[in-house]
């Protein structure tokens, strides 16, 4: 079973911590994406799993054993990184052999089990070629195929897709989930790329600073972000925030007051709320010409299929609203409003950055009256 788990795992170098006491578990057969800014402790993470750093504290499963202290050859995992580290003087075949040979696997047995994963990967035509002979794509499968023929419990990838260009990244994520799928296999898949985790991810672990911040299936991720953080790293615009004050009749924001029913301003006051960011996507704001929160169009971004409008709102803060481009753009330097529906508002503490989830859905909210205007 390639079940793996962290319990409390911390890493420090030095003064410094990498990975600041991480708790997750990664179920047979999932495809778990390590997601987070550079420096946040996702590789960290990812050779502790392997055994090639022991944790400081904490404590590392795969299977039903713990691995602590156990070497990476016997962990029954396979890694595949960002640099491929072919042997250059090996054909494709003795690169895909090597791990069978060292571990002393019969020769007959040996060439089945390459051939069989080369075939996974489309290697078959290339068997004979050096890696110098190579396309970068090509040699991230011989990578790939080196990983497999282990048929190992585990599969571990570092930004493994960082070296191709962006056409051919998107065509070897998909193979990679189709790969998976077939094998039916665990695999935890480090990224800084966030629509590779959305799209790859059965579940996304976020990581910021050596803490997980959030692990949930991508759209929940997207739609219940569940800090600050995570709000503004997933989603490209990123998720507009404003921060805005509780006041009596609702939340300030720069330019005018979004009411908020009396029942949501208690429940905000019972928590010791004073700062309130309220976060909304770039796809769900409109651009009307009535409404609370004043703006003025600055710049019009056509990507095609959509485009962006750029808005500055009163104090100058930026906000971005993303259009179909079938509908009539405002001009820029317009003076306009901006509304959006109530379902669509996010809540966050400006002290903690957690969301707030005051349990009035469907009560309206500020939103409804953004909405409502
Ligand atoms: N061997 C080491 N000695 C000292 N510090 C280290 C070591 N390895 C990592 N670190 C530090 O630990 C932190 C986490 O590093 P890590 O490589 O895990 O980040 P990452 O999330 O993989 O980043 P990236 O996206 O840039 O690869 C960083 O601040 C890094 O400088
Ligand atoms: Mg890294």
């Amino acid at each position: 079973m390639g079940r793996v788990a962290f319990h409390g795992v911390t890493k420090r170098f030095g003064d410094a911590v990498a990975v600041d006491d991480l708790t997750l578990e990664v179920e047979d057969q999932e495809f778990l994406v390590l997601l987070g800014p550079s420096g946040c402790g996702k590789t960290t993470a990812l050779r502790m799993l392997a055994g090639l750093e022991e944790p400081t504290s904490g404590t590392i499963e795969i299977g039903s054993r713990v691995v602590n202290g156990v070497e990476p050859k016997l962990r029954d995992i396979a890694m595949v990184f960002q640099s491929y580290a072919l042997y250059p003087h090996m054909s494709v075949r003795r690169n895909i052999e090597f791990p069978l040979k060292s571990r002393h696997v019969p020769a007959a047995e040996r060439r089945a089990m390459v051939d069989e994963a080369s075939r996974a990967v489309g290697l078959e035509e290339l068997m004979e070629r050096k890696p110098g002979q190579l396309s970068g794509g090509q040699r991230q499968r011989v990578a790939l195929a080196r990983a497999i023929v282990r048929r190992p419990q585990v599969f571990l990838m570092d930004e493994p897709l960082s070296n191709l260009d962006a056409k051919l990244r998107v065509q070897t994520r998909a193979e990679l989930i189709e790969l998976q799928r077939r094998l039916a296999t665990t695999v935890v898949y480090v990224t800084h790329d966030q629509v590779e985790a959305m799209t790859m991810g059965d579940r996304i672990a976020i990581m910021n600073a050596g803490r997980l911040q959030q692990i949930a299936p991508p759209q929940e991720v997207y739609a219940r972000p569940a800090n600050l953080f995570v709000a503004r790293f997933i989603g490209n615009p990123p998720m507009n925030t404003v921060a805005g004050r509780v006041v009596d009749t609702g939340i300030e924001l720069p330019g005018g007051i979004v009411p908020c029913p009396p029942e949501m301003l208690e429940a905000l006051r019972a928590r010791g709320v004073e700062g309130a960011v309220i976060g909304v996507r770039p796809e769900h704001l409109l651009v009307e010409a009535e409404g609370i929160v004043p703006a003025t169009v600055t710049v019009i971004e056509s990507l095609g299929h959509e485009r962006h409008v750029v808005c500055r709102l009163v104090d100058g803060q930026m906000i971005i609203v993303r259009q179909a481009s079938d509908v009539t753009p405002p001009t820029e330097g317009a003076a306009v409003h901006l509304t959006t529906d109530p379902a669509n508002l996010h809540l966050f503490d400006a002290q903690t950055e957690e969301r707030l989830d005051l349990g009035l859905v469907g009560a309206g909210g500020p939103a409804a009256e953004l909405a409502g205007s």
